[in-house]
């Protein structure tokens, strides 16, 4: 199948902490070297510690912040050479939704006139009757009571301005949906609806994600592949069920048993020592190899490249089998 989404090469190169002076000499590589597919409809979960490059990689695909080098088609055009006036066409295939769902959403507009607007902006709904049906249909989708188009960001809940948030992403009717924690913010048990809610729309709309998060539960609930990155790098690619049953990369690992229910029990236990390394002097080697409990000589000076290991596997490491 033609991938809906085909990463290739993704650099995003940031100028690194600033002195004294306010003179930058570093460069912080947040994404250096990412390649990944998301098929149509498929949801991919991207998981890593904080810092790890995961936002910056779903804003780069989207161009909200610029790419240094690399590919992005989407259904194979390459996104990163469109002008500005074809990427404002194209805009409303690819929709984000963010963590904080106030980021996303005016508070001096009714949810009624935040949708319309995105409706309007893509010639989307015929006059003013087509519209407001239009819009109450996108918040019926998302579960939200009658006639919250006529109220304010500020008069909901937490999940339910997530709610609106989600129903504002789906208004120009996109393929793909780049998340970025957009349950972390919230109540456990409204974690659990919002999950579902992403689920349902999936199922019904053939939305693709690339669903961003440090909850490797989430994750596996709700995405058929993960990709697990390290400091900017995709470190491990496979069926969700098999990346978290039976992690093949060290990192992926650690991560894997810190989750109690994943029921992983042949996963060796393995405790992250200290923090990420940071990413204005990547180590040598492999970047996992000082926080690695099984990194060898070579480790140190070799760095591994994904490399396929099964049936749709990939791991970034000299000693996965
Ligand atoms: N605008 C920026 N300018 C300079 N450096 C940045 C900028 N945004 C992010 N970074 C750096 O890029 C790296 C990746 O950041 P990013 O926000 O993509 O990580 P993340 O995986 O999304 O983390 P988190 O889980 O905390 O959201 C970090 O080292 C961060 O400090
Ligand atoms: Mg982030």
């Amino acid at each position: 199948m033609i991938p809906l989404l085909e990463v290739d090469a993704l650099q995003v190169v940031y100028p690194g902490p600033r002195d004294l002076w306010g003179r930058s000499r570093n460069t912080v590589n947040a994404v250096n070297g990412v390649s990944l597919t998301v098929a149509p409809g498929e949801a991919l979960g991207l998981v890593g510690e904080s810092g790890c490059g995961k936002t910056t990689l779903g804003r780069a695909i989207l161009r909200l912040v610029e790419a240094s080098s690399g590919r992005v088609l989407f259904q194979g055009e390459d996104w990163l050479q469109l002008s500005p006036s074809e990427l404002r066409g194209r805009r409303r295939h690819a929709q984000m939704i963010f963590q904080d769902p106030n980021s996303s959403l005016n508070p001096r507009l009714t949810v009624g006139a935040s949708l319309g607007e995105a409706l309007e902006i893509h010639h989307l709904a015929n006059g003013r009757a087509g519209r407001l049906a239009r819009i109450r249909e996108l918040l019926a989708w998302v579960g939200l009571p009658e006639g919250s188009e006529k109220r304010y960001p500020h008069e909901f809940s937490g999940g339910q301005r997530q709610r609106i948030g989600i129903a504002r992403a789906l208004a120009v009717e996109p393929k793909l949906i780049v998340c970025d924690e957009p349950v972390s913010a919230l109540d456990v048990s409204v974690q659990a609806q919002i999950v579902n809610l992403l689920q349902e729309l999936q199922g019904a709309r053939r939305l693709a994600y690339l669903f961003i998060s440090h909850d490797l539960a989430v994750v596996e609930h709700l995405c058929a592949r993960i990709a697990v990155m390290y400091l900017g790098r995709l470190v491990e690619v496979g069926p969700a069920r098999d990346v978290c049953r039976t992690p093949a990369h060290p990192y992926t690992q650690a991560l894997v048993s810190a989750v109690p229910q994943l029921h992983s029990d042949g996963v060796p236990r393995i405790q992250l020592r200290g923090d990420p390394p940071s990413p204005v002097t990547p180590p040598s080697g492999c970047p996992f190899h000082p926080r690695c409990p099984v990194a060898e000589a070579r480790c140190r000076t070799e760095r591994p490249l994904l490399r396929v290991i099964g049936q749709d596997r990939q791991v970034a490491c000299h000693l996965a089998v």
